[in-house]
């Protein structure tokens, strides 16, 4: 495991921010983006899809970790996750899971925003404490 570095990280913002732009949510109005940079160094993408049968939206997290996968990659070295604003979101209860699935020792969790420099790391473990594993 390789250190992540500042331009990994501004990168990693940089591609969220642009795919929340694509963000369907249509019906929460809250847009989020998310960024996964994986082993091989590939960055993956993902926003929210929302579905007018509610409980079928997806989060950015599951759709930029499902991409990851889909196009070979196996673990996630960092994700990024960005909201609206100035705000600093975490990710859900059920991305938390995601990301554990996924996640390799040093995988970091960074928490941005549209709007500004602030940022927050974090790691699987700090967010998903004795989290289920098979
Ligand atoms: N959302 C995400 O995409 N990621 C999160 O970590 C939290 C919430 C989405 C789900 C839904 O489309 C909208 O934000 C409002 O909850």
């Amino acid at each position: 495991m390789t250190n992540l570095s500042e331009t990994d990280v501004s990168s990693l913002i940089a591609a969220a921010r642009k795919a929340r732009l694509n963000a369907h949510a249509p019906y929460s109005r809250f847009k989020v983006g998310a960024a996964v940079l994986d082993e091989r160094g590939v960055v993956s993408v993902g926003c929210n899809m929302e579905n007018a049968a509610y409980p079928l939206g997806t989060c950015a997290e599951a759709v930029a970790l499902g991409t990851m996968v889909a196009s070979g990659g196996k673990t996630c070295r960092a994700i990024v996750i960005v909201a609206g604003g100035d705000r600093l979101i975490t990710p859900c209860g059920g991305c938390r899971q995601r990301i554990a699935e996924l996640a390799v020792a040093g995988t970091r969790v960074c928490c941005a925003a549209e709007e500004g420099d602030a940022i927050e790391m974090t790691t699987p473990e700090a967010l998903l404490p004795n989290g289920f594993a098979f």
